[in-house]
């Protein structure tokens, strides 16, 4: 197998573990709360998978675009601003701060899921613009 390959298999192993943190990360947002707060349990459970995923990811999309001398296509450019409106949504939804309740952190989750399901989107069709 090539190192391409290889990268690749990685990069997309940890968008999938991406998914599984997110879930986790909704449920610390529905189940067990506590006053008006996430589950605290789960919450650690969430930010692990969610901090390692994310590195993953970041880490192996920066080995790709690398190897493949910086030739993306234009829908590249989209799903990086995606990628920045799912970072900026996680980190409004499970911000440590106590007035934040329930109600705001779970709208920020929402936007969260609508921007990674548009991602995956974008890179399951990879839209011809022209
Ligand atoms: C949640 C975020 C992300 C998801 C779900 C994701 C998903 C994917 C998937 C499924 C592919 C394979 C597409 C295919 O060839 O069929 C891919 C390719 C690629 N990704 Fe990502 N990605 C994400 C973030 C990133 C980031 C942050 C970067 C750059 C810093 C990046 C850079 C790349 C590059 C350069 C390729 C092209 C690989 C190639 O075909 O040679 N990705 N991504």
């Amino acid at each position: 197998m090539d190192a391409h390959l290889a990268v690749k298999i990685v990069h997309m192993s940890s968008a999938t573990l991406l998914i599984i943190a997110i879930v986790i990360g909704l449920l610390t947002l529905y189940v067990g709360t506590q006053d008006n707060q996430p589950n605290p349990k789960l919450r650690k459970v969430f930010m692990a998978l969610q901090h390692l995923s994310l590195l993953l990811i970041i880490l192996t999309g920066v080995s790709l675009l690398v190897m493949n001398e910086f030739q993306v296509k234009p829908w590249f450019y989209a799903k990086m601003v995606l990628f920045l409106v799912v970072i900026s949504s996680l980190i409004k939804a499970f911000k440590k701060d106590a007035s934040i309740a329930l109600a705001q952190r779970r709208a920020g989750m929402f936007i969260g899921v609508v921007a990674l399901i548009a991602l995956f989107s974008l890179v399951i069709i990879k839209p011809v613009f022209s």
